[in-house]
């Protein structure tokens, strides 16, 4: 079976490092026409704005030709065919498939009956390890370290599946994390034990300005409404945190606001104007971590 990345532990500590390391060498060279004889399939069976352009535009720097979907009501999945035989079938056609769904395990499943390498950009409230390593890349390029990082995670940290594999990288580099959240989205209780297995240390707050002066990476998230079965469970916390400007007077100085985005209404627009703000940034790094990964498991840096 070929190497896939489904889920941040695919990647050793090692391969991560490296990873970061020929994001780097991309960013300061946008267009390495690397991969001209290869062929990127897209299927996005979620909609996504930066995930399936950024992985576009990394394949288009490599020379590689791009297909895909980005909407499966116009594909054969709505005539009743199934991910395993869609997945066979663009198998025969590319040489790497970068798929996004909505069910936890798809991306699993789907590089088990993939004759090609498999990059999962997000399988529901589970895992979205590229979004990871273009995070790892952000905090280092802000920071200067991935070390002892002070880190405050905030929003939805249940059904938020950036924070999830960003909680598991991020134990490679002894972090201590805050985790803000109302009762009813609060990190589930498998990433903290994952944590107290790995002997790092996290508080637990409702109240978004506890942990805001003593923290370097502010991890904003979006509460999603699309994983809630229950619209009046989402309406009851669509707004529990909403960042504004002024709240960031005591902030550390090297203090940066990451957010995988989209965003909602939990950054004010006000915050982006600040030297804080580095969500915009963070959406253009993933464009050369992706080239990374993409060349990396094809074989190639
Ligand atoms: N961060 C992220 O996954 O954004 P999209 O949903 O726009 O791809």
């Amino acid at each position: 079976m070929p190497k896939s990345l489904i889920s941040i532990h695919d990647f050793t500590k090692d391969e991560i490092l490296h990873i970061l390391d020929v994001a780097k060498e991309f960013e300061a060279n946008k267009t390495q026409p690397i991969l001209r004889d290869k062929v990127v399939a897209t299927l996005f069976f979620e909609p996504s704005t930066r995930t399936r352009l950024s992985f576009e535009t990394a394949a288009n720097r490599l020379g590689a030709r791009v297909i895909g979907f980005s909407d499966a009501g116009n594909t054969s999945v709505s005539k009743g065919e199934t991910l395993k035989d869609t997945i066979k079938m663009v198998s025969n056609y590319v040489d790497i498939i970068v798929m996004r769904h909505p069910l936890e395990g798809s991306a699993r499943y789907a590089s088990e009956v993939a004759s090609v390498p498999v990059i999962n950009a997000g399988d529901g409230a589970n895992q979205h390890p590229s979004q990871t390593l273009l995070d790892l890349y952000t905090i280092k390029q802000t920071q200067g370290r991935l070390d002892n990082i002070d880190i405050n995670m905030v929003g939805d940290l249940k059904y938020g599946r950036t924070v999830h594999s960003l909680l598991q990288a991020m134990s490679h580099f002894s972090p201590k994390f805050t985790f803000t959240a109302p009762d009813e989205l609060k990190m589930p209780q498998e990433y903290k034990d994952f944590l107290t297995s790995k002997g790092i240390p996290y508080q637990e707050t409702t109240e978004l300005t506890e942990g805001l002066n003593n923290t370097d990476i502010l991890y904003m998230t979006r509460v999603q409404q699309e994983r809630f079965t229950d619209i009046m469970e989402y309406e009851k916390v669509k707004n529990c945190y909403s960042l504004i400007a002024s709240m960031l007077a005591g902030a550390r100085e090297n203090m940066k606001i990451l957010h995988p985005l989209p965003r909602v209404n939990e950054i004010s627009q006000d915050v982006d104007e600040t030297k804080h703000a580095y969500y915009f940034k963070q959406a253009e790094n993933g464009m050369y971590v992706r080239m990374a990964i993409i060349a990396y498991l094809l074989g190639y840096k």
